[in-house]
């Protein structure tokens, strides 16, 4: 019999509809609900943002301030998280903390065991307000640093930075900080949204969903590229060494981190916007040496191989300037995409079919298990 065709890696694939974000690689773009994304960036805040990823419209001033309300109030971090968050050793990555903290957060959550639309949104509002807690803490702990507690009169991305770094960000540095945010938010079926959505499609829990998409983030073909991407920069370490590195790390057939894309294959439509916030933090903290080996690797990774910077190319080098340690690129991550992740729980679970795809099987043939003596 014809083998059945085999779409390994789901590539090309399309799985299910979607009304929360159109990634169109022949225009070069990303709409969040009909909205190009560079536009969003920069005209309103990420917290207006992921109200419109889950609720389809953009905020009014009366939707908003509720909103702002809502997720002020539940920015602190939960005594047993932290608790638990003290337990885990060093030697856990950052991405095992937060994963580890969004299991408890969502336990936690005061209508748990309420699966009803209303609650499972309050719920990713919770752990959407919850998440930059465990960031700041989790990089002050490793820093032998005390908790900061929030400020209720900053928005989200000032106060997410002032409870890292115990001091009241400067403007540039948060706008910068916000457009990150804002395109990281959302991304389609990228690998830990269907994870996500795999996980709710057997009417799983929004918390188990949320845990399991983090899992799948924390890999350097996915998320994990932003870190790898800082490690990449040290292990060249300056502009002129990057053509002997790229000729030897291209015979060993290595990939190159922040390069590439399962859709994109002329570039990422999000990459020029976060490329003028790291410019304007490069600008900010007058270090215009980190744009020699950026410009020095693109160039020449480009030119050699036609192949394009992602998302976690500049926003890498962003991170690293703000302060924030490289293993704490990818828990931001999480941070903003948590706001995709939720938004497609809930698509999901509104439209459900469960997740369950086929696999051809070519292992050993059928076989006699064999006699044993009777002992
Ligand atoms: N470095 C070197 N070669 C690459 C790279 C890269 N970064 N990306 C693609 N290629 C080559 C690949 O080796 C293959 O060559 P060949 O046909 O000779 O075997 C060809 O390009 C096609 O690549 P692929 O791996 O089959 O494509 P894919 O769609 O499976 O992979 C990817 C997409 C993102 C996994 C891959 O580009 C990659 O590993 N990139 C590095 C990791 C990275 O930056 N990930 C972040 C992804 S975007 C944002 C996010 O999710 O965080």
């Amino acid at each position: 019999a014809a083998q059945p065709e085999i779409y390994k890696g789901l590539a090309g694939v399309p799985v299910d509809y979607t009304a929360i974000s159109k990634v169109d690689p022949a225009s070069n773009s990303l709409l969040y609900r009909g909205y190009p994304v560079q536009d969003l960036a920069g005209a309103v805040t990420f917290e207006e943002v992921a109200y419109l990823l889950w609720h389809g419209e953009l905020p009014d001033d009366e939707q908003l301030a509720e909103f702002e309300q809502f997720e002020r109030a539940h920015r602190a971090l939960d005594h047993v998280v932290k608790k638990v968050i003290d337990e885990l050793p060093l030697t856990a990555h950052p991405m095992d903390v937060i994963r580890t903290a969004a299991s408890v957060i969502a336990a936690r959550d005061p209508e748990v065991a309420d699966d009803s639309a209303d609650a499972e949104l309050r719920k990713a509002k919770r752990l959407f307000a919850a998440f930059p807690a465990v960031v700041a803490y989790d990089q002050r702990r490793r820093r032998g640093l005390e908790l900061v507690e929030p400020r209720d009169d900053l928005g989200y991305s000032a106060n997410f930075l002032f409870m890292t770094f115990d001091e009241a960000p400067e403007l540039e540095v948060v706008d910068a900080f916000d457009v990150s945010m804002i395109l990281y938010a959302e991304h389609s079926f990228n690998a830990s949204t269907f994870t996500a959505r795999v996980i709710t499609s057997t009417l799983s829990d929004l918390g188990s969903a949320v845990v399991g998409a983090i899992g799948a983030l924390k890999g350097p073909l996915h998320g994990g590229a932003n870190e790898a991407v800082m490690h990449t920069f040290a292990e060249i370490g300056t502009a002129e060494a990057v053509g002997p590195w790229l000729d030897a790390a291209l015979a060993e057939k290595r990939k190159i981190m922040g390069f590439g894309h399962r859709v994109y294959k002329h570039g990422d439509s999000r990459v020029p916007t976060m490329k003028l916030a790291l410019d304007q933090l490069v600008a900010h903290y007058d270090r215009p040496d980190v744009l020699d080996l950026y410009d020095a690797l693109a160039n020449e990774f480009i030119a050699r191989k036609g192949i394009y910077p992602n998302l976690d190319y500049p926003s890498g080098p962003a991170y690293n300037l703000i302060g924030f340690d490289t293993d704490q690129f990818t828990p931001i991550f999480v941070a903003s995409r948590v706001v995709g992740w939720t938004a497609h729980i809930m698509e999901q679970r509104a439209s459900n079919a469960l997740i369950r795809p086929l696999s051809v099987y070519d292992g050993v043939e059928r076989r006699e298990v064999p006699a044993r003596e009777p002992v």
